[in-house]
């Protein structure tokens, strides 16, 4: 049972500004070892933001973001960073695999250079990760020659080749086409059952309620609610939340019937929920 005595992720009181504009106003959210977390919210909410500072990628003006033990507010310079993001995977919508690369490589390059595994290592280690998303059969193949969710697929096990302590998702279904969406929910699916820490912007509600441990509601850069994904999506405390999700998941309080594509190839455990 993933619980939160011993967090991986905390956020206290995060403040971020562009220039003049306040982005991130107070965030407050914490991530258990093991746990999957959700957050939703309009576009423009600062979701994405929050994924960055996680990374370092972002520097908050105020508050504390501790990852795995490291102060991330307290980090200078780009080689404080280094070990960080080592241990924090992140996958973006645009599948960003090494064009001039075959998958194998995409996978065994920088485990090599950066982690120094041995290339015997390496190469087994990606076989068995290509296995696990099931892209072996394209290992020699260059992601040009792949589908968008092949290519998903094959970003997911490229970032699980570095060891991470923590993967973050950010809408990596957005720029699929519908049918290949279900094969990389599935694949996430699956890692959050095994216990990956898993951090996740998504639009896909339903997939969302289903694998989440905890859901955070943004809006205008502060978390409205979070809670249970049984709480934040049957019973939203705050108007804003129902509105949200009244918008993104048809008639307030009716169980849409859920995709039929997510449903495909999920196991009964995603669907009792
Ligand atoms: N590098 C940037 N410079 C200026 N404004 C930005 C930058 N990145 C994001 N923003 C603004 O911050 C707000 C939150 O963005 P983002 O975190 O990407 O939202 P979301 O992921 O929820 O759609 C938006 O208004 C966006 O325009
Ligand atoms: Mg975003």
């Amino acid at each position: 049972m993933p619980s939160t005595d011993t967090p991986l992720v905390r956020l206290r009181d995060v403040h971020l500004a562009f220039g003049a504009t306040p982005v991130l106003k107070g965030i407050d959210l914490t991530v258990g070892k093991g746990q999957a977390v959700s957050i939703i919210g309009p576009s423009g909410s600062g979701k994405s933001t929050i994924l960055r500072c996680l990374t370092g990628l972002l520097k908050p003006q105020r508050g504390e973001l501790t990852v795995a033990g490291t102060a991330v507010h307290q980090l200078h310079g780009e080689a404080a960073h280094r070990p960080l993001r080592q241990r924090v995977g992140f996958v973006f919508q645009q599948y960003n695999l090494f064009p001039h690369l075959s998958v194998l490589d995409n996978l065994t390059v920088a485990p090599r250079k950066v982690l120094g595994l041995p290339a015997r290592e390496a190469r087994e280690q990606a076989l068995a990760l290509l296995a696990k998303v099931r892209m072996q059969h394209k290992a020699a193949a260059f992601p040009g020659e792949l589908s968008g969710g092949q290519q998903q697929r094959v970003a997911i096990a490229r970032a699980l080749a570095m060891r991470p302590e923590l993967i973050l998702f950010d809408e990596v279904t957005s720029a699929l086409d519908p049918e290949m969406v279900g094969e990389v929910l599935n694949v996430i699916g699956e890692l959050t059952e095994e216990g990956m820490t898993c951090v996740l912007v998504t639009h896909e509600m339903r997939f969302a309620e289903g694998i989440s441990d905890q859901v955070y509601f943004t809006e205008h850069g502060v978390i409205v609610e979070h809670g249970s994904a049984e709480q934040l999506f049957n019973h939203p405390g705050e108007a804003r939340t129902q509105a949200f999700l009244q918008h993104a998941l048809g008639q307030p309080g009716r169980r849409r019937i859920p995709d039929t594509y997510v449903l495909r190839n999920l196991s009964p455990y995603h669907l009792s929920v």
